[in-house]
């Protein structure tokens, strides 16, 4: 994929996606910067894959500038560029939708969608004078796909979806693309209906893949829009979502609908023939 030797920046390094995106981008040969707002998940990150490539770590709360600057900081010094940033720290919660506290609003948004901003803007600057560059963010099929009770996390990924729009826009005539992935449910912490006993099955009658992603297929997503094989590709969102917000699969109807014209023999494909 042609990042061998390029130089990066992940938020939400220490768990579930950031990790898996990582150890992808170390496989690839890419030097590491991983932040997150957890010492012992960085520990722990240290620990398992020092020894997969060169790897960095940064204690850092994406919602705070400064946090995000030192990121970038330690990724010029440590590695002399910084080729790539994937904004992906990210935090959700699920309350009854009228008992949303404003405390609990704004830390979703400040988190999720200043940090986001914070995260694209301070990797421009890092990227501008080199004129080249990648920046993908962590949004969801939540930004239009939405989920009852998650009002916070639904709009704080909504406005990813747009700053990633605008700073494409903005970004290109520097040579920087902006690209975001929207994964639906992945077999992370934080998404605790992959392990609710009775929810999980009925959520998965409803994805045609009829399964949950893992890390690492996010990963790879992120991996190529940062490659030089989607250098044309900015503004834009991939969906990974097994096909869930595809539609709806409807039963089939008793007889042919009122005017319709049906052939006399259908082919079985039951699932015995299969
Ligand atoms: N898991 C899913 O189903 C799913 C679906 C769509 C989108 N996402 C998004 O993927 C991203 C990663 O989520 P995940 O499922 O891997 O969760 P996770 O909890 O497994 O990992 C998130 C990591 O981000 C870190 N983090 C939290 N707040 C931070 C902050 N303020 N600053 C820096 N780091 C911080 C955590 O410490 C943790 O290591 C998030 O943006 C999330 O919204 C997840």
């Amino acid at each position: 994929m042609n990042l061998a030797g390029r130089a990066a920046v992940v938020t939400g390094a220490g768990n579930g996606i950031g990790r898996a995106i990582v150890e992808r981008l170390l496989q690839e040969g890419m030097r590491v910067v991983g932040a997150d707002i957890e010492p012992e998940s960085l520990e722990r990150l240290r620990a398992e894959l020092g020894e997969a490539g060169q790897i960095e770590t940064v204690q850092a709360d994406v919602s705070r500038r400064e946090d995000v600057a030192r990121a970038v900081s330690r990724c010029l010094e440590r590695f002399g560029q910084l080729d790539l940033f994937v904004a992906n720290a990210g935090i959700a919660d699920a309350q009854p939708f009228h008992e949303i506290s404003e405390e609990s609003w704004r830390r979703i948004i400040d988190v999720n969608l200043t940090g986001t901003f914070f995260c694209i803007q301070e990797a421009a600057r890092a990227m501008m004078p080199a004129r080249r560059g990648a920046i993908v963010a962590t949004s969801s099929t939540n930004a239009w796909y939405v989920e009852s009770n998650m009002w916070h996390y639904n709009a704080s990924k909504g406005g990813i979806d747009a700053l990633v729009r605008s700073a494409a826009l903005d970004l290109g005539q520097y040579g920087i693309r902006v690209n975001a992935v929207q994964p639906s449910m992945v077999k992370t912490r934080a998404a605790f209906v992959t392990e609710d006993p009775d929810f999980a099955p009925r959520y998965l009658e409803r994805v045609p893949l009829g399964r949950f992603a893992r890390p690492e297929e996010i990963a790879s997503i992120v991996a190529f829009l940062a490659s030089d094989e989607a250098t044309y590709v900015t503004g834009q969102a991939i969906v990974a979502d097994g096909g869930l917000t595809l539609g709806i699969a409807l039963p089939l109807p008793e007889a042919p609908l009122p005017g319709s014209a049906r052939a006399a023999a259908a082919h079985d494909i039951s699932q015995e023939n299969l």
